[in-house]
């Protein structure tokens, strides 16, 4: 039996709380601190986990030789100084999604986590999630041909949030999805949105990406909507596939539909076939992603192997969300990502 990994646990508001269950279910993981700077956040971590010691000091967190890694779940303008002053101290660091407020922040982290040898994770959760892994297989398999386009819809009567955009909230989860799949990340991106409810704060918003490979895709994230869709189209030229993140059991399905393209003979009309052919829904396994994203943090950290979820995969969401918000701010411009973004591991 290996000595457990010590994992601290910093901000124990809407999402902490569902890293720390994960995290105390590990086995090989001893959880030493919870932190948050609310007492009454900290009480509800008490309540539920009485032996795990809470405090509202993070130097104290940080200043402990006892404590492996730290998982920070706090607001993103928080991100960037929580996580620079753990990897300062040494310790391993896991951050929510987005993993920072802007690309430079972003390079920092990587930088000095690279200078210090440390592990550098993002909450990138959906690249955990078994119907995600799943269509991951199939793209590579070859099943769909070549990928023409993705369109990918995430939209509900969403909780407003106060400090930052419907962009900066939802689409880090498909802009990671896509990212993961593709194996590159996009160089351009234009967005348009509006702020239908609170003015500066736009909450609905439709952003295009074009990517190196020719592939393009189109992401409409809202927390204005009736019902809530979850749901991604991946069009090749074999095969087509819709995974439907709202569906119970059948999530990703594959359908044999496809137009396929016949030169004329002579001078005449080129001829279209089109292909309605099986529909088939291939098993998947019903893991919480959240407990494999634990897991390989903790197998990484102790194993020195690189995160999927990497730190350059944070830089690359950032940098595309960075480009999106310019986008927004400049009525649909056309953005190019920076050079950092494209060059990062995909
Ligand atoms: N991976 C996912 O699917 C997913 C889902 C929801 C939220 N998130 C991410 O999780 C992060 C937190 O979101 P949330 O909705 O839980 O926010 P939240 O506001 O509900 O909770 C944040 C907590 O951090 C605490 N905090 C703030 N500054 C602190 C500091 N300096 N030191 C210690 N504690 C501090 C706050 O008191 C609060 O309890 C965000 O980055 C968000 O994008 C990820």
């Amino acid at each position: 039996m290996e000595t457990p990994l010590r994992v601290a646990i910093v901000g124990h508001g809407y999402w902490g709380p569902n890293l720390l269950r994960n995290y105390f279910d590990l086995s090989d993981v001893w959880v030493s601190w919870v932190c948050d700077s609310r007492p009454e956040a900290l009480e509800k971590a008490q309540r539920r986990y009485p032996a795990v010691p809470v405090t509202t000091d993070l130097d104290r967190v940080l200043g402990d030789p006892d404590v492996d890694a730290v998982v920070i779940a706090t607001p993103i303008s928080t991100h960037h100084p929580i996580a620079l002053a753990a990897l300062e101290a040494g310790k391993h660091v896991f951050i929510e999604k987005p993993m920072t407020a802007d690309t430079q922040q972003a390079c920092e982290l990587v930088e000095l986590a690279e200078d210090r040898g440390l592990k550098l994770m993002v909450g990138h959760t959906f690249v955990f999630s078994p119907p995600v892994r799943k269509v991951k297989e199939i793209i590579e398999s070859g099943a769909l041909g070549d990928i023409y386009f993705v369109t990918t819809q995430r939209v509900n009567l969403g909780l407003h949030q106060k400090d930052v955009s419907v962009v900066w909230d939802l689409a880090p989860h498909d802009i990671s999805i896509l990212y993961y799949w593709l194996g590159e990340a996009a160089q351009a991106v234009t967005t348009t949105g509006r702020c239908c409810i609170v003015k500066d704060i736009p909450d609905v918003a439709f952003m295009n990406l074009r990517f190196p490979s020719g592939v393009v895709a189109e992401i409409q994230a809202s927390w204005l909507s009736p019902v809530k869709l979850r749901r991604t189209i991946v069009v090749g030229s074999r095969k087509m596939l819709v995974y439907d993140d709202t569906e119970n059991v059948e999530k990703v399905k594959i359908f044999d539909h496809g137009v396929d393209f016949e030169e004329p003979e002579d001078f005449g009309e080129f001829q279209l076939s089109y292909r309605t052919g099986d529909i088939v829904s291939p098993k998947i396994q019903g893991v919480e992603p959240l407990f494999l994203e634990a897991s390989h943090f903790v197998e990484c950290c102790r194993s020195g192997a690189t995160p999927i979820t990497d730190g350059w995969a944070g830089l690359q969401v950032v940098a595309s969300l960075e480009a999106a918000q310019a986008s927004l701010d400049n009525g649909g411009a056309g953005i190019d990502l920076p050079e950092q973004a494209l060059r990062a591991r995909a």
